[in-house]
């Protein structure tokens, strides 16, 4: 082990999106030696597929607009399973944090009289969501990126973390090989935050690009971190269906905050026979209603169309399976007869030319063809409200990696607030323990050169292709554990995942060491394995339906789990699952829900 190229930092940060960046930039600041690894490119982090906008109660279109309004919107968008603290330090801090990007160079859509322009999403009560067209992730990126380059920070790119490395019970550093030449790198580092993002690639349709594998969750949960709400996974309910070549890919929200409707094949804007309860009081019932809220929202009831999204996607997938769908599956979202080919241009320039270019689908005239799309981990690590701290000295976890925040379902738009509220967090926290700590912690030789053997073990032989159980593992997840759940069809999916587990042990790929592609799945699928395993087991356990878990055999919200987290924890090759308790709300902030 002695030639394999090391690098020292005090803060290592894996992950390269908009948490990341913005937990770099901030340990750096606080003059930390930080280094940052991504998988992928610098800029190319799934964080630009947040297309729509960043949620915060700035009150520059609506004044009435506050962060107790913002936290209440994202406690219900999650069922009231979100850690209510995690919530208030998001909704009071975003504004602060869009401001930032703005002093940073990041260019929002601006109100007549130039303030930054905010839209409507679903869930949100008031537009909150400042945008740049429909690129608000690419702009962040930009923005965060050149910020932290301009800092000196160091990047490694096209590099992926295989194994986070411990000193007893607490980080050392990771472990990981460059995708280019396929040779190992040590990064010893003090203390390390996890910023990898999602999970998407476990199903066979997902918004996700090839890095969504769920490499941070499993990192964390071999590391011994405590994993929560691994149930709730959001399936954004407009992807593409057509073209299969793009099926999943994101049809951005903002359509129908701008005015977009969905139709079945009748023609019907089904959402109105959607209403839940929970919603009913704020939410159209009608069409005139709903049309009046388009073009006069002061006052107006919400079109159902802007429902959370759990509750549109099921309401789709419903629509579809009573056999009101379009013959691939999807149904209509039309935003041609409300707006002129102009606005669309000009407040949703991608989507035009996504529907143009990958499906010959001029959206300014035609309805489009969407279905729902796994989009987002609702779990993840459990950390510290205050500083995203994990139960394992010296991890950190922000964004998608981290659970809590979002409780059973997600709101539009809280992800890119949620990024950079605690990467800032975690970036801050990591720092000041690192910089408290006096030496290095040490690396264990032996077990560095027992995992790269074990990175380098497809190469031996077998007879498994990882592509196949790729394919295996995306198609049952997305059958057994997917929108609707059942308890048979989840237990047959722990049957299937065990045998990919066993199946992977003898996986095979060709070739060299060198931009091997295979061989790079064949070691995300012990990534995919773990994580699907986990949410499968916390699904089972969770006997109800919330948010983004509906589970046919249990279809109601149920007392006995309203105020439980699911934690998954991984000792040895065990997985085990408990209920706990979620924090007490405290009844100040309990007010706000009975107004
Ligand atoms: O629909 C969208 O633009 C996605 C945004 C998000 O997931 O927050």
């Amino acid at each position: 082990m002695a030639d394999i190229e090391t690098h020292e930092y005090d803060v290592l940060v894996i992950g390269a999106g908009g948490a990341g960046l913005r937990a770099a930039v901030e340990a750096s600041a606080l003059g930390a030696r930080t280094g940052l690894v991504c998988k992928s490119l610098l800029g190319k982090a799934h964080t630009v597929m947040a297309e729509g906008g960043i949620a915060a109660a700035m009150g520059n279109v609506y004044s009435e607009d506050n962060w107790q309004v913002h936290f209440r919107d994202t406690m219900r968008g999650g069922k009231m399973l979100n850690n209510w603290r995690m919530a208030q330090i998001h909704a009071q801090e975003a504004p602060d944090r869009v401001k930032e990007l703005e002093e940073w160079g990041a260019l929002f859509d601006r109100t007549p009289d130039g303030r930054i322009l905010q839209r409507d999403f679903g869930g949100h009560r008031y537009a909150r969501l400042a945008h740049v067209g429909d690129r608000t992730g690419l702009e962040m990126i930009r923005t965060l990126q050149q910020h932290a380059v301009h800092r000196g920070i160091e990047v490694h790119q096209e590099c992926t973390v295989n194994r986070l490395l411990k000193d007893g019970d607490r980080i050392s550093g990771a472990l990981g090989y460059w995708r280019e030449s396929g040779r190992m790198v040590l990064f010893r580092a003090k203390a390390v935050v996890i910023a990898t993002g999602g999970l998407g690639k476990v199903y066979s349709i997902t918004s996700n690009s090839w890095e969504g594998t769920g490499d941070g969750h499993s990192l964390a949960m071999q590391a011994g971190a405590d994993m929560i709400d691994m149930e709730f996974v959001q399936f954004h309910p407009t992807g593409m269906v057509w073209p299969p070549s793009v099926r999943g890919l994101l049809v951005t929200e903002g359509v129908r905050g701008d005015g977009g409707t969905l139709k079945n094949t009748s023609g019907e804007r089904f959402m109105f026979n959607y209403i839940p309860p929970m919603f009913a009081a704020e939410t159209a019932d009608t069409e005139a209603e709903a049309d009046r809220w388009y073009d006069d929202k002061v006052n107006a009831r919400r079109t159902p169309d802007l429902l959370p999204r759990d509750e549109v996607a099921r309401a789709i997938n419903s629509e579809v399976k009573a056999g009101r769908g379009t013959a691939h599956g999807g149904v209509f979202l039309d935003i041609a007869s409300r707006r002129s080919a102009d606005y669309i241009k000009r407040r949703l320039p991608s989507m035009y030319h996504q529907f143009m270019q990958l499906a010959g689908v001029d959206i300014t005239k035609e309805p489009m063809e969407i279905g729902p799309t796994a989009h987002y981990a609702m779990g993840g690590v459990r950390v510290d409200a205050e500083t995203a701290a994990s139960t394992v000295p010296g991890l950190y976890a922000a964004g998608e990696v981290a659970g809590g925040m979002h409780g059973s379902n997600r709101l539009g738009g809280n992800s890119l607030s949620d990024l950079v509220v605690f990467g800032r967090r975690a970036g801050e926290s990591a720092a000041k323990y690192a910089l408290g700590l006096t030496g290095q912690p040490s690396v264990d030789q032996g077990a560095i050169a027992e995992r790269s053997a074990s990175i380098l073990k497809p190469f031996e032989g077998g007879q498994e292709n990882p592509y196949t159980l790729h394919r295996e593992l995306q198609e049952c997840m997305h059958v057994n554990v997917g929108i609707i759940r059942t308890d048979s069809e989840m237990r047959q999916a722990l049957v299937k995942i065990a045998e990919l587990k066993d199946r992977l042990s003898r996986v095979q790929v060709e070739g060299h060491i060198q931009y091997n592609t295979g061989w790079h799945l064949a070691l995300d699928m012990e990534h995919m394995l773990c994580v699907s395993e986990a949410i499968t087991m916390a699904a089972i356990e969770r006997k109800e339906s919330r948010g983004g878990h509906t589970r046919d055999d249990f279809p109601s919200t149920s007392g006995e789990f309203s105020q439980v987290n699911v934690v998954v924890r991984l000792r040895g090759s065990a997985v085990s699952v408990a209920q706990e308790p979620l924090p007490v709300m405290p009844d100040e902030l309990k007010k706000l829900f009975e107004e």
